[in-house]
This record gives C-alpha cells, structure tokens and sequence, in this order.
C-alpha cells in the first residue's frame, strides 16, 4: 500500500472568508429538515401515589384526553405502564410515551417501591447500550425508550416530603431528570405553599438530593431558566374541564367558592411547567438523557465488563478482555457447580436423615402395635381359660345336682 505523507498545519486555527456564497450556511435549515421529517420523541415518567392527579396532568399538559383504563389499586408491588401516542403539532410529529407508576405507596411495606422504577429505566438503558454494541445497529431509527423527564408528584400536605418521596428520589436522581411537582395545590392556601416550597427543597438540599435543573447556559433563555429553578417545585393543577371566563373558554377546577384556572400563573404553576419542559427545554432534557445519565450506565457497564480507558492507552486488547471475561464467566461458572453439587449433596443427606428418621418413628410404631396385640392376645387367651374353667365348674355342678335328683327320686316310698 502506498504511503500517505501529510504535512498537517499544526498551528491555531486560521480564518479564511470564501469570496462569493459557498452554501454552508443552509446546514442548520438541513439539520432541522431532517429532524422535523423524522419526528422526535419524549418519554415522561410519572411517579406519585395513587389517585394523585397523574393522568389528569398528562391530559392538562397535552391537552389530549388520553384514552386509558383504570388502574387496579390492590397490587401487591409497584407495576409500570407506558402507552405511547402519536402527536402532531404543525409539521412536527412526537412521539409521545408516557409511563405511570401504577400501585405506588399503596403497599403497608413500602421499602422496595422504588425498585420495579429503577429497573425499567435501567432496563431501557440496557436497550439502547445493546443497539449500539451491536456489529450492525441501527440508532438512527431506534424507538429509543429511555425516560426524558420524571415529574415526581408529591402530595399537598404542606407538611415536608415523606420518607418514601425521598428514598425513591435518591435512588433515581444519578439516572433521571426529576422533576418535582406539588399535586393538588388548589387545595392548599398561598402562604403555606410558600413555605412548603421552601421546605421541601431545604429537604432535597439535605438528603444531597439534586433534581433536574432547567440550563442557564444558553444566553438566550438563561434568565427565565434561572427564575423558574427559583419557583421549583412547580405547584401545579389539573383539568381538562371548561369554563368561561369574559369571552373565553379557559380549563379551571370549579369549587362552590369560585374558580382555579389552570393556565393563570396566579393561580398555580402550570404554565411554567408547561413552558419549561415542552417550549423551553424539551431538547436539554433530550440531551441531558444521553449525555449525562445515559453515559453514566454505560461507563458503568462497560467497566463491569471490563473496558477501562487507561488499559486503551497502554495498546489494551479487545481480546484480551475477551480472554479475561471468559475465564472469569469460566470461573464463575464452576464455583456455581461446586456450589450446586454442594447443595445437592447437602440436600440429599438431609433428605436421608429425613427417611431415617420416619423409618425408626415407623419401627417404633410397628413394635408397640406388635405388643399391643401380644397383650390383647394374651388378655383374649386368660379369659377364655377363665370362661372354660367357669363352664367346666358349671357342669361338674350340673352332674352332681342331677345325680342328687335322681338318688332323692329312688329313695321316696310309693304311695
Ligand atoms: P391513578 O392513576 O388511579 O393512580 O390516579 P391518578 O394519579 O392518575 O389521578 P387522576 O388523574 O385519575 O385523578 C384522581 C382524582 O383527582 C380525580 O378525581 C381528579 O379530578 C382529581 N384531580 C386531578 N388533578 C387535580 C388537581 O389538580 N386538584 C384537585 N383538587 N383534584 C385533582
């Protein structure tokens, strides 16, 4: 093969003007055509207890009335359940996923709640992680499941979090972007929301607990970014009811002693919310998925297997890992015999044991049964001896009484 001597400029970057309109410019038009013709997606994750305004939350944000059935309320354990939709909003298609917690906190135990969540977002990393190790993958149209945004529901106590909020969101905060919501908060008065705010972060603060922020790297949404990480957790309302208000048809709650809108920021933070993960930062949440937590579980697995980047730079050998992971597998595999085998045997003789024991309980069962009926025999054979000693008695009495009846006939004189 022919050698290739290049003589790279090594310097700084130099500028150079084109003289007349070269086209590039028309790559951000081409980067978004191309985006727009494949539709994108959003997956929300929906965490909080039963009956807490979950599904009225999607329909609000959305304004779909997504078609679902009820959920069952008697699980023994958390079970997810994602539906997906079709979305179209202009030109732009969205392929919608949302993913409900069914059955969260309505175990007496609650101790494992959050496992069956953890699971299936890592299990939705996995997904992704084995589409790309693959010789032949196919990312570009991958039905890419891994959750965006976690709104996390917590309950309008206007007390501080429960511990169970704070388990689950620990367990979650390195592999998802949580967002914490108050639910309900039409049913909880303005000062005490303001302080309920203020606790529920210092909480957060404290259990080392950082939930997703909106980014106030972008100068061109920085300030509203970085007012509305000041008003989190959003206080949010649900409803798809309507009611009018001057000309105007407006979505509100409708109580006895008046009206909460849905989308007055007066009212709750709806809009915010609204504006923040669909308008403003529905791509940051995109990116932040695959850069940030997505990465984190594939570093992870990777380094499970293996790969590390400093063996990268000393020559590492995929093969060589390959050699190292076969024979731990190798090893593995054979202690997990050894461990089989050790069981079996220790079962087996247990189950010996086992019989032993039934058989001797058997044999002495067998022996007093035998000497029960020894005894009753013995018994049966004393009063037949004693029955046939009477009968005998009796016709030894027999004889003698007729042979006096009989000698007492001869003997009186004939009249
Ligand atoms: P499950 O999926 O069954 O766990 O319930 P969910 O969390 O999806 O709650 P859902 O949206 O079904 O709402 C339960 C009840 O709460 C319904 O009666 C709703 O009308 C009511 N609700 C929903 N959002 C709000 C709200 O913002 N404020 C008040 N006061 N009630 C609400």
């Amino acid at each position: 093969m022919a050698e290739i001597d290049v003589d790279r400029y090594q310097g700084p970057l130099r500028e150079a003007t084109p003289n007349g309109h070269v086209g590039f410019d028309s790559l951000p038009d081409q980067v978004v055509n191309k985006a727009t013709n494949n539709g994108f997606c959003f997956n929300i994750l929906c965490i909080g207890e039963t009956g807490i305004g979950k599904s009225t939350m999607m329909n609000t944000l959305f304004n779909t009335s997504f078609d679902d059935d009820p959920r069952p309320h008697d699980l023994p354990g958390v079970r997810l359940r994602a539906n997906s939709y079709e979305l179209q909003e202009t030109n732009v298609r969205l392929k919608l996923t949302i993913v409900d917690t069914v059955g969260f906190g309505d175990q007496v135990n609650k101790e494992n709640s959050y496992r069956p969540i953890v699971d299936y977002i890592d299990q939705q990393f996995e997904a992704y992680l084995q589409e790309e190790l693959k010789v032949k993958r196919n990312l570009h149209d991958y039905n890419d499941s891994r959750i965006h945004a976690c709104l996390y529901f917590i309950a309008p106590t206007g007390h501080s979090l429960k511990s169970l909020d704070l388990v689950t969101m620990k367990e979650l905060v390195e592999k998802v972007n949580i967002i914490p919501v108050i639910a309900k908060s039409d049913t909880i008065s303005k000062e005490e929301l303001q302080q309920f705010k203020f606790k529920i972060m210092s909480e957060l603060l404290s259990a080392g607990i950082q939930t997703y922020q909106f980014p106030t790297d972008d100068q061109s949404v920085s300030a509203l970014n970085a007012k509305m990480n000041s008003l989190l957790p959003f206080a949010v309302v649900g409803s798809m009811d309507e009611i009018k208000v001057g000309n105007r048809m407006v979505r509100a709650r409708q109580y006895p002693w008046g009206t909460v809108q849905v989308e007055n920021d007066a009212h709750c933070d709806f809009v915010h919310l609204r504006e923040m993960i669909l308008r403003t930062n529905l791509e940051d949440l995109r990116s932040t998925t695959h850069t940030k937590h997505y990465e984190l579980h594939r570093r992870n697995k990777l380094r499970e297997m293996g790969f590390n980047d400093d063996a990268q730079s000393n020559n590492f050998n995929l093969q060589e890992v390959y050699e190292n992971k076969r024979v731990e597998h190798q090893r593995n595999m054979q202690d997990k015999e050894d461990e089989m085998r050790q069981t079996f045997v220790a079962r087996v003789k247990e189950k010996e044991n086992e019989l032993k024991e039934a058989e001797g309980q058997l044999h002495e069962k067998f022996e007093s049964l035998r000497k029960r009926h020894t005894d009753d025999k013995r018994r049966l054979e004393e009063r037949r001896q004693a029955l046939e000693d009477e009968m005998s008695a009796f016709i030894q009495r027999k004889n003698t009484v007729e042979m006096q009846q009989s000698q007492s006939k001869k003997g009186l004189p004939k009249k």
